[in-house]
């Protein structure tokens, strides 16, 4: 694993978007070879995003063979609810970049058969041949998408029923009022998300340090989803400093001293 510690918000931000752009660029996607991007929501990410629209203004990264995959969206909201992750996708992204709208792909939570659609969500993911790179960010009590605490490790896109605990962070985002929130959602599993080639997961702030502890140094526990990324081959936490109250000194020297020794 790999745990680059910036400063602040800010600079987390550019350096998670200069990396999904690099590899973009790297990988160089045709129309029959396009590149697959996982994505979250929340206001972790929107920084991130920023600064992606800011590349792409610049014209040093494009959109129109890349492929998205959106992590997750709410059980009963229509597409066009100010707070459906559908919404937030397109302020946030998707209206700022030459990105294709059929390129854009994002859980149906009012579809009628709402397992059926998970299926197909997975079936699609497996026909572009799976997912490059995966962007996450966490929550609090180590959600990963909308995988609870003791979501299985094995899980793949299913509806989930949302924690008290998540509710009422993202009562925020509905008035604060948390009987606003859906209590179900359309998810990636924890195995969807690990199945990607590269995984990166932006961790932000002081109400995170328990998840970044759990990231890095914690026991890998269904208890903390975000903890099964101590498997992954390719994972990336890019974190700020502010998250970094939960971490051993040495870990965080150890950390340090790596990134320092790559420039
Ligand atoms: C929601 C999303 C997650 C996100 C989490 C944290 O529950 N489903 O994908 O990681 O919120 O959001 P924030 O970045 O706003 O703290």
């Amino acid at each position: 694993m790999r745990v680059v510690i910036q400063k602040d918000f800010l600079s987390m931000s550019k350096w998670a978007a200069k990396l999904i752009a690099d590899r973009i660029n790297e990988f160089n996607p045709t129309p029959d070879r396009p590149f697959v991007l996982g994505l979250p929501t929340g206001s972790t990410p929107v920084g991130t995003y920023k600064e992606l629209v800011a590349l792409h203004k610049e014209g040093y990264v494009s959109f129109k063979h890349v492929f998205t995959f959106n992590m997750d969206e709410y059980v009963g909201l229509e597409s066009d609810h100010p707070q459906s992750y559908h919404t937030f996708m397109w302020e946030n992204l998707f209206n700022h970049i030459d990105i294709k709208k059929e390129h854009v792909h994002i859980p149906d939570g009012t579809a009628k058969d709402l397992e059926a659609e998970a299926l197909r969500y997975e079936e699609v993911i497996k026909a572009v041949g799976g997912i490059h790179l995966f962007l996450g960010g966490v929550g609090g009590d180590g959600h990963i998408a909308f995988n609870e605490p003791y979501s299985s490790f094995d899980s793949r896109t299913r509806v989930v029923t949302l924690t008290e605990h998540t509710r009422r962070a993202n009562s925020r985002f509905f008035e604060n009022k948390i009987d606003l929130v859906p209590r179900h959602a359309l998810t990636v599993g924890v195995k969807t998300v690990m199945s990607a080639k590269e995984v990166m997961i932006l961790i932000s702030g002081a109400n995170k340090a328990q998840a970044l502890h759990a990231a890095v140094e914690g026991p890998i526990t269904q208890a903390w989803p975000i903890s099964t990324l101590q498997l992954h081959k390719e994972a990336i936490v890019v974190c700020d400093e502010a998250a970094c109250g939960e971490l051993k000194v040495s870990t965080y020297n150890y950390f340090k001293a790596l990134e320092e020794a790559l420039v």
